[in-house]
């Protein structure tokens, strides 16, 4: 065997052994899920190019993959695509936006934190897809009021929140657009 011969498979049992390395850790540093999660903001202007099905399926996993109290996974997910019943909704929504109504049971203690963490993880899903989420809770009385036969919300469960995801304009400021938060300083003690 010659230096490049020996070369090219030194190269391929490397490659070998750091792809199954990989397979078992899974969990890099450079997830870059913090960058993501200082670079967000919720838009209100959406366009109406429509949002892959694919990508709905991923977000819906992230939701589900949300750590819960007793691994209760409380939630169920009505995910809505209908212009006329999103408008029932949210009055403003755009033709090729997702609404995902987001509902608990009645009975579980912990039910809303754990909707609240899936709700936010299906938030940053769909931004590391490149796509806008917002959370709304103002419709909330209204589904629960009239609107769980339509949206097939049964009787032991209410919805806790809804999530608004589809495409947005790119180039967007992002530093004017987020709301202002509370300083650092002011928010956290350290012992
Ligand atoms: C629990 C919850 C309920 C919210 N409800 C509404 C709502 O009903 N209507 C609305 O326009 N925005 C709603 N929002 C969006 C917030 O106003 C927004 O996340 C916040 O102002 C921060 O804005 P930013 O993400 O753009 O920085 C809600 C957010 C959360 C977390």
């Amino acid at each position: 065997m010659n230096n490049k011969h020996l070369l090219s498979s030194v190269l391929a049992v490397v490659s070998v052994v750091f792809i199954m390395s990989c397979k078992n850790s899974d969990y890099v540093p450079n997830d870059n899920a913090s960058d993501l999660i200082l670079k967000s903001y919720s838009p209100r202007d959406f366009t109406s190019e429509p949002i892959l099905a694919g990508d709905i399926e991923t977000i819906l996993k992230c939701g589900i993959k949300a750590p819960s109290a007793r691994n209760m996974q409380p939630w169920k997910f009505i995910v809505v695509k209908e212009t006329s019943v999103m408008q029932q909704i949210i009055t403003n929504v755009t033709e090729g936006n997702v609404l995902i109504v987001v509902c608990r049971p009645e009975a579980n203690s912990t039910a809303d934190f754990d909707c609240g963490l899936a709700t936010e993880n299906m938030v940053i899903s769909a931004q590391s897809l490149g796509l806008g989420a917002r959370i709304y809770t103002n419709p909330v009385a209204n589904i629960n009021s009239t609107m769980k036969q339509t949206l097939q919300i049964s009787e032991e469960y209410r919805a806790v929140a809804v999530l608004r995801v589809g495409n947005i304009e790119k180039n967007i400021d992002i530093e004017s657009t987020a709301s202002p938060r509370n300083n650092y300083e002011e928010t956290v003690t350290f012992l």
